[in-house]
């Protein structure tokens, strides 16, 4: 067992930490209780929680002393205190990466809560704090989110296992499981009708009545769904990568898109998690914000941006600091007038600090923003609940693990009332999923070792074992946490894959490249090709950019061996099977040309060519010339090219084909058509 993992989580009232300097957000609220040292100055003393510091000693951990503040091993500024792993372990089958949002407490009060790590779920009597039933699934099944439905029945999305398992927990009997799509994701009950609604990544939105029996409504929207929500004459669904919010109507069109908020010079992806927000046909999301600014990778940290949170909170011109208060009565933009409509954004505007952050936003029925506010040093925002009487939020942030930074968050939603909950941190632990029960009480969940902690409303803390078997695995805890620079692998490369954003690294345009499948015998990596292999790429990225510490080998061969098992995403169903055939006679044909490049598993030879993609040769490399990118999950992750050019399979054949990149302009709409199938299915 590794020391910093054996010591219990910390659970502690802010008043612990006087003398740090507690964030607010705008309604005055504490929301943080990490006090920011400036850069370098080395010591922790006196200042904020040293808990990373102390679950380190005689951890025998490669580096550092672990002081808030201090970079004792790469040399490079860090902004937030490097996270300590402690002794290097791998899992004997790769834990997946870590999605967030599997929590849920019933009516009658049971805790039900997924194990994707372990393929179980558990339901939990948090009167006597005991396991009532620990549910076996199969292997691979990773099981999600979770609703309950009119008759107390519990009905699971199994992210790997392609269904939906229904579960009584009162008995812990299994009732039903049915096949449902490739990568099942949100889940949701619609009272009116008794059905449950299924959102899936790779598009599909299905539903099933709750009792049983086959599916009644089974619409292909678009790729990348993540929540679904049934709120009165609406059905919601987010996108997952691309952070939208979609409006359905009943024949399953799409009717309206809403955008979450981001201020200037910040975009919204990832959209983590998105529930019924504090008032009628409202939303909550807890999203990421990510920059549209050039990014220096030259200069150590260059990924972490100055310290400077959002907009507002100290650092600009006079802004009011964004808030949700939804008291007030009217919807107040973070601006603190009343937000307009649906393009209604903050000004003015700076923007420091990392290059992606977090922030939770409530859009109301008709898509306007309601309020808006940050989630400060909130990495890998994963999962997110709203108090029974909507005053607050509590937000996993799964990136701050292995560290002194809290792992929850609490957001206020009215600017007068103070919860008792407010005053809470938990620390050094990776939270993937957070609850409030209608006492008041808090539930969060952790990943390893599987725990579900109990915080009384009156702060009373028990912890409840809910298995023995570990999946500790560094090379996941080191792709989740952040690094040094309040930034994790995973923020970038969420679940594994991509945020779907087109980044200006010095400069240029480079998207973010999925991991998914795509990894293990790939090298040189980046754009172009520009990182001989994973130990360059680490050093660069992780040490440098990420102002982490510097990897041990161990450490970064265990990192190396679970980015390199990410598996390959499953292919959508929708696809028709007969143009996907056509389409694969076309890509190895002669006349096309594609396997000259796009050849073998991954559907690439590792080579770095100039098809014409682009005029601009960057500065110091001195050609256009780009890796032949794998193919494996193309379709998952639009947009397509180094540029983002095509924001559609399609378009790589339209308005991104270039005269060097395979032969394509004797293609007929057909052929096209049929390619572009055949690359859905990869
Ligand atoms: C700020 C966002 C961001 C973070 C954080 C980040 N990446 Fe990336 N990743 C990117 C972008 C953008 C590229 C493409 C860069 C280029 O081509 O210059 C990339 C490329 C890669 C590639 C190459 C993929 C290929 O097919 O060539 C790998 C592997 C990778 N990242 C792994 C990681 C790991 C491991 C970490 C953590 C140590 C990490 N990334 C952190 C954005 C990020
Ligand atoms: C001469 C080598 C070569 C040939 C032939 C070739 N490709 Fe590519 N392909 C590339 C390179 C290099 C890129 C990356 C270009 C960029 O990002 O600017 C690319 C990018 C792509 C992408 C975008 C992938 C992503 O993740 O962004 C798709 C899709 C694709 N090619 C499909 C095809 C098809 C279909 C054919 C045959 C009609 C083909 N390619 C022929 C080299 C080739």
């Amino acid at each position: 067992m590794r020391l910093s993992k054996a010591l219990s989580t910390t659970v502690v009232p802010l008043v612990a930490f006087a003398a740090a300097a507690a964030l607010a957000n705008a309604c005055g609220v504490p929301i943080g209780t990490y006090s920011p040292p400036l850069s370098g100055s080395g010591s922790s003393s006196g200042g904020a929680p040293d808990i990373g510091a102390s679950s380190s000693s005689g951890s025998g951990g490669s580096s550092s002393s672990g002081a808030i503040g201090s970079s004792s091993s790469g040399g490079f500024p860090s902004i937030a205190p490097h996270p300590q792993f402690g002794s290097s372990t791998a899992a004997a089958v790769p834990p997946p990466p870590v999605s967030g949002g599997t929590l849920l407490v019933t009516g009658n009060g049971a805790v039900v809560a997924s194990d994707p790590d372990r393929d179980a779920v558990y339901v939990v009597d948090t009167t006597s704090m005991t396991t009532r039933f620990a549910i076996a699934l199969q292997p691979g099944d990773e099981p999600g989110r979770l609703v309950e439905d009119g008759a107390g029945r519990v009905h699971v999305a199994l992210r790997g296992g392609g269904s939906l398992v229904t579960l009584d927990p009162g008995t812990g009997a299994v009732l039903a499981r049915r096949a449902v799509c490739p990568a099942p994701r949100g889940v949701a009950w619609e009272a009116s009708s008794d059905l449950v609604w299924v959102a899936c990544a790779t598009g599909e939105l299905v539903a099933f009545p709750s009792a049983g029996g086959v599916a009644v409504h089974s619409f292909v929207i678009e790729r990348d769904l993540r929540d679904v929500l049934v709120q009165p004459g609406q059905l919601t669904v987010t996108k997952f990568r691309s952070a939208e919010v979609l409006r359905i109507d009943p024949s399953g069109t799409v009717v309206r898109r809403d955008k979450l908020f981001s201020p200037q010079t910040r975009v919204p992806h990832v959209a983590w998690r998105t529930i019924a927000g504090p008032l009628p046909g409202t939303t909550l999301t807890v999203h990421q914000i990510e920059s549209t600014e050039s990014i220096n990778t030259h200069v150590p940290g260059g990924y972490g941006g100055k310290f400077g949170g959002f907009p507002g909170s100290g650092s600009s011109s006079g802004g009011v600091p964004p808030c949700i208060d939804l008291e007030a009565g009217a919807p107040v933009g973070p601006d603190g007038v009343p937000a307009p409509g649906p393009t209604a954004r903050p000004s003015p505007e700076i923007v420091l600090g990392p290059i992606v952050q977090s922030a939770v936003t409530v859009l109301d029925a008709a898509g306007r923003l309601l309020g808006t506010a940050p989630v400060e040093q909130g990495v890998l925002p994963v999962d997110i609940a709203l108090s029974r009487d909507g005053t607050f939020s509590a937000i996993a942030l799964a990136g701050n693990g292995f560290g002194p930074l809290p792992s929850v968050q609490i957001v206020s939603l009215n600017a007068s009332r103070n919860g008792a909950l407010l005053n809470l941190a938990v620390t050094g632990k990776q939270v993937i999923a957070v609850a409030f029960d209608a006492a008041g009480n808090f539930l969060a969940q952790t990943r390893e070792p599987a725990e579900l902690l109990f915080v009384s409303a009156t702060k009373a803390v028990q912890v409840l074992s809910l298995s023995a078997q570990s999946r500790d695995d560094t090379g996941h805890d080191i792709f989740h946490t952040q690094a040094g620079g309040l930034m994790a692998c995973a923020s970038c490369h969420p679940e594994g894959g991509d945020d779907g954003h087109t980044w200006i690294l010095d400069g240029v345009l480079r998207r973010t490249p999925s991991l998914r499948g795509t990894i293990a015998g790939t090298a040189p990596y980046h754009w172009q090709g520009d990182q001989k292999d994973m130990s360059a790429l680490l050093e660069a990225v992780y040490t440098g950019r990420m102002s982490g510490a510097k990897l041990d080998s161990g450490q970064g061969a265990l990192l190396t061996s679970w980015v390199e098992s990410i598996p390959a995403p499953p292919a959508p169903g929708w696809v028709d099977r007969a143009a996907a055939l056509r389409g694969h006679t076309l890509f190895e044909s002669a006349a096309t040309g594609c396997t000259t490049c796009h050849s073998g598993s991954k559907f690439t030879n590792n080579a770095t060519l100039d098809v014409g993609t682009t005029d601009i040769a960057p500065a110091g490399i001195g050609r256009a010339a780009f890796q032949v990118p794998p193919l494996v999950g193309v379709g998952w992750r639009t947009p397509l090219f180094h540029d983002g050019c095509a924001a559609t399979i399609l378009d790589r054949f339209g308005q991104c084909a270039t005269a060097g990149h395979g032969a394509t302009s004797q293609l007929s709409k057909q052929d096209v058509a049929d390619l572009t199938a055949y690359l859905e299915t990869l």
